[in-house]
């Protein structure tokens, strides 16, 4: 009788471990297990499948062959144990598996044919995210090898530039830049990681605003204090910004260490799709100006309007502590203390509305980067005097609504702001703490 591997699914939730049973009961497999070759289960996750098969004795190794497309395999791996974890898949797609055993008489033995659908999920993907690494800054060489390796970034998404490292690129130096990142990655790139932490600034702009909405001069010409072309991609649903805009929104993968940069990272990974629950805590602080938000913020978007998993709340203080819940953290101070004495779920973001927290490197006031140091996975500030709008920062309202959404963080903050010239965004650009299956 031909056998017919019929596989069922069952899916408890994208992020819990999907197995793949096969069809037949128990019995059957153990006893099928000594007479047929065949892939035992396949566990689907995000952008990933974990496959088992029966082991065979007198082994040499097994050949693991997938495509997207029956009977067309276009990647090949190498086993020496009979489980594998297949990473850098596409959501969305159907995968076809085989395996083959090659023993170590010569002969080979090859299982029927599985295949698997991943689940589509929201956010955007690592594939779509291209990697800026600075060649000419060893630590830049390392925490970008690091976030390919642990996001999977392909290897056509990263490009290697040679970078002067100091605080300020002149427009010059920078256009040089931009044109090269521009030549190299392919249009189905959307946003950008940047893997240093300086130089942060083009003159007046911030370096994530100029490779993602090109330079602006006029301010930096008249008034950092002026306006500049809006954000296109601002409060807007689209997934695919390049696409649609031709920009691509970008973020620092930066820290005060090496180290905590790897940690940040971690984080953001480690948020992905656990959607918690907490607070959103938005200061009302001794300095009125700098609070400028929590004076803004509608009191309609209180409590548990924006998202049933965040309780938005007005705080009239210059700190919190001990709290173990903050999924969002907007102060309104020049400098923050006691940042680390509160435990951020991973995922979190924390910002301070000041004029020069985006000087991550030489700020008199406090750096944003004191967020990631506390432990949050995003942070934001201004590169040069903003003076008080808060157009130029990010809206809490937005910020809330989107991140809860299923979107990553990249999207959410980079949509949460109008004027975003001389606004610098730093974090763990993928992290999706909500994440969710799209249907
Ligand atoms: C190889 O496959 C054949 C046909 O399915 C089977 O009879 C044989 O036992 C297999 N050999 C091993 C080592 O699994
Ligand atoms: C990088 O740029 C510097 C100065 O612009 C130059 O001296 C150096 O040779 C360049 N390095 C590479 C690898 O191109
Ligand atoms: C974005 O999508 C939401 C539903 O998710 C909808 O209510 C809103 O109107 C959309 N906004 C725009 C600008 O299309
Ligand atoms: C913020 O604090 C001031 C007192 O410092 C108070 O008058 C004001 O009502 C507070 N605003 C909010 C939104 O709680
Ligand atoms: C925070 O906790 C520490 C000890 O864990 C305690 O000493 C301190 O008073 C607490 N602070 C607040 C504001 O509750």
């Amino acid at each position: 009788m031909k056998h017919i591997l019929v596989v069922i699914y069952i899916f408890y939730c994208w992020l819990n471990n999907v197995v793949v049973i096969n069809g037949s009961s128990a019995g059957d497999v153990l006893s099928q297990q000594f007479t047929k070759f065949a892939i035992l289960q396949a566990v689907r996750g995000d952008e990933q499948v974990v496959l088992t098969w029966n082991a065979v004795p007198a082994v040499l190794e097994y050949v693991i062959e997938y495509g997207t497309s029956s009977q067309t395999y276009t990647k090949t791996l190498i086993s020496l144990s009979s489980s594998l974890t297949i990473t850098g898949l596409d959501n969305g797609f159907t995968y076809y598996f085989r395996v083959t055993a090659r023993l170590i008489t010569g002969a080979t033995n090859t299982t029927s044919e599985v295949s698997v659908r991943l689940p589509r999920l929201s956010g955007l993907r690592p594939r779509e995210l291209g990697l800026l690494i600075n060649d000419n800054d060893p630590e830049s060489v390392m925490i970008g090898e690091y976030y390919r390796t642990r996001r999977h970034i392909p290897s056509q998404n990263i490009v290697h530039l040679n970078v002067s490292i100091k605080v300020q690129l002149s427009s010059a130096e920078f256009l040089a830049l931009k044109d090269q990142v521009d030549r190299t990655l392919p249009t189905t790139v959307q946003a950008l990681a940047i893997a240093w932490t300086i130089p942060y600034r083009v003159e007046c702009n911030s370096i994530t605003s100029a490779f993602a909405l090109n330079y602006m001069d006029g301010p930096c010409k008249a008034s950092t204090c002026n306006w500049a072309a809006s954000s296109p991609y601002y409060k807007t649903n689209s997934t695919k910004p390049f696409t649609d805009f031709k920009m691509r929104p970008a973020m620092m993968l930066a820290a005060l260490t090496a180290d905590e940069t790897k940690s940040m990272i971690n984080r953001g990974i480690a948020s992905d799709g656990t959607h918690p629950r907490g607070s959103a805590y938005i200061m009302n602080t001794t300095d009125s100006l700098r609070s400028l938000r929590a004076r803004i913020f509608p009191v309609a978007n209180l409590g548990t309007a924006l998202s049933s998993s965040v309780n938005v709340q007005i705080r009239n203080a210059d700190w919190i502590s001990n709290t173990t819940d903050a999924l969002f953290y907007f102060q309104g101070l020049a400098s923050v203390i006691n940042i680390d004495r509160n435990e951020f779920p991973p995922g979190a973001i924390g910002d301070h509305l000041t004029s020069f927290g985006g000087m991550l490197t030489d700020s008199y006031q406090m750096s944003a980067l004191k967020f990631i140091a506390g432990g949050t996975t995003g942070t934001f500030g201004t590169v040069t005097e903003p003076c008080a709008y808060a157009e130029k920062f990010p809206d809490p309202t937005i910020m809330i609504q989107y991140y809860t959404k299923g979107e990553t963080l990249i999207e959410a903050y980079w949509k949460s702001i109008l004027q975003t010239f001389q606004g610098i965004f730093v974090g763990e650009p993928l992290a999706n703490p909500w994440k969710q299956e799209i249907v």
